[in-house]
């Protein structure tokens, strides 16, 4: 039942956000290639840039990832020839930086994305952060706004999104840091960015939203912050587990939201601050090398995407910004060969939501089978979800466009061998002029896109005749379906 009255909250389009990290062939090899005859004169491959486009990612977040917490943005600007080489300690290979700022600022025009810039917490320096700040974003004469200049870039690029640091909680991070130091920094870091340029929305860099590092760090700097960032990744051989983990997202957001409504409340602040979930994704150690981190999506990936979109409009209240890690090669709805280009199954949804989703959430309620998780296999990092069930099998959010015209109901059917016939009843007293679906579908909820098979995991268009209010339709095992129903 889907009630087009009750709106959950406006739909942020930033949720469908990506990611480039300097990190295996995410940036070279997949977004830029300048010896790829696919690639352009200015070296980013043309492929990549279409299927790129079609998803329509309003924010690109970049450099890192880890790879941020040793970067120094001077080495990646002016003439290519002179950037040094240099050795990356996070993920221990060598960094030609020809692929810099200015090379990202114009992916991002190209892309049509809002460039967000992570901010190097670890080796970097507060003077270093601010010179970056500057040469992206000072209108006036400063030594960092003449070398963007002098580079061939008058107008500053206007970069509204910096984030302070990347996973400084984990010992992992070049420049590991506690909590309570994080914020001591983080304060400082702030209080400049924002003199330097105060219209900045600054990032937190939060943790998983449940742990005490989100405590201290919420609270330390709720003043200064737009954003509180989330990373997750889930994944499992196990059907169930991989399909059902993204719920724990939902849960990450409602810890967080209370977070944050205890430091606004007990600080008297009036700003907001939203989640940015800037790294969320289906990530299965076991099934990609180490150093590459490219890993070959199944369909029952493609759902798990489905459902962390659906987690993300459920709460689109709180989450107004996401940004799927990564974009290309690594951890990617893209994969790219020297001669070829291969969309992935979780690129699916992906693509269907930039095509149906704007408006506002609205309240859906589902009645059918539920099932309930025993436990979660074969992740040595699982998120427990069990509690959060049973789980119906079809989840589902819906929007109601703005002009009011178009309900978009999304459906994850997660079962993996029934199909579920279930009535679709709007609001009384709809005029429903027609609908019509897009299904992300395979035979086998295993299957794969590759490049030899790169249509095993596929989307069928249909127009439903005769639909109406109440009728009843039938969604397939371990299919994604975004139906789009005209109203008058
Ligand atoms: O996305 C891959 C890596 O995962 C990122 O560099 C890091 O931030 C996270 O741990």
């Amino acid at each position: 039942m889907v009630n087009s009255d009750r709106v959950i909250g406006a739909i942020d389009r930033r949720i469908l956000g990506g990611f480039l990290e300097h990190m295996g062939r995410c940036v070279y090899g997949g977004v830029f290639d300048e010896q790829s005859p696919l690639s352009d004169n200015e070296g980013f491959r043309t492929d990549v840039i279409e299927a790129v486009r079609a998803l329509k990612p309003p924010v690109l977040r970049w450099p890192g990832g880890n790879f941020v917490s040793g970067y120094h943005f001077t080495d990646g600007i002016g003439p290519v020839s002179g950037r040094p080489t240099r050795f990356d300690a996070a993920w221990r290979v060598e960094e030609s930086n020809r692929f810099g700022t200015d090379e990202f600022m114009r992916y991002c025009e190209l892309v049509g994305a809002e460039p967000y810039l992570c901010l190097n917490m670890g080796t970097g320096t507060l003077d270093e952060a601010r010179e970056w700040l500057e040469y992206c974003n000072f209108a006036g004469r400063s030594a960092a706004a003449d070398r963007r200049r002098a580079n061939g870039r008058d107008a500053p690029y206007g970069v509204r999104y910096w984030g302070l640091g990347n996973e400084v909680y984990g010992d992992w991070q070049i420049g590991h840091k506690d909590a309570k130091e994080y914020v001591r920094t983080a304060r400082e870091w702030a209080k400049v960015l924002t003199w330097t340029d105060p219209d900045v929305e600054l990032v937190a860099c939060g943790d998983t939203g449940w742990s005490d590092w989100d405590e201290v760090v919420v609270d330390g700097l709720a003043e200064f912050i737009r954003w509180y960032s989330l990373h997750i990744y889930t994944g499992s051989e196990d059907y169930w587990s991989d399909v059902l983990a993204p719920h724990q997202a939902e849960r990450a957001v409602r810890i967080t939201a209370a977070l944050i409504e205890k430091a606004r409340y007990n600080q008297r602040l009036a700003h907001p601050i939203h989640v940015a979930y800037d790294e969320w994704n289906v990530r299965v150690a076991a099934r990609h090398a180490p150093a590459e981190h490219e890993e070959t999506y199944t369909l029952a990936d493609a759902l798990a995407v489905a459902t962390y979109l659906h987690a993300f409009v459920r709460r689109a209240d709180v989450v107004k910004m996401a940004n799927l890690a990564q974009l290309v090669n690594v951890l990617a709805p893209i994969m790219t060969s020297p001669t070829a280009m291969v969309l992935q199954s979780i690129y699916h949804p992906l693509r269907i939501f930039a095509d149906h989703l704007e408006g506002e959430a609205v309240d859906v309620a589902v009645s059918c089978p539920s099932h309930d998780l025993d436990e979660i296999l074969d992740n040595p990092q699982a998120h427990r979800v069990q509690d959060l069930g049973p789980f119906p099998v079809l989840d589902v959010v819906a929007s109601r466009s703005s002009d009011g015209r178009t309900i978009m109901l999304s459906v994850v059917n997660r079962s993996p061998e029934d199909d579920v016939t279930a009535a679709i009843e709007l609001a009384p007293g709809l005029d429903v002029q027609g609908a019509r679906f897009e299904r992300v579908h395979a035979r086998d909820w295993r299957a794969t896109n590759t490049f030899d098979h790169p249509d095993d995991v596929n989307v069928s268009t249909e127009v439903l005749e005769g639909f109406k209010n109440g009728v009843s339709e039938c969604f397939p095992a371990h299919s994604h379906t975004v139906l789009s129903i005209a109203v008058g």
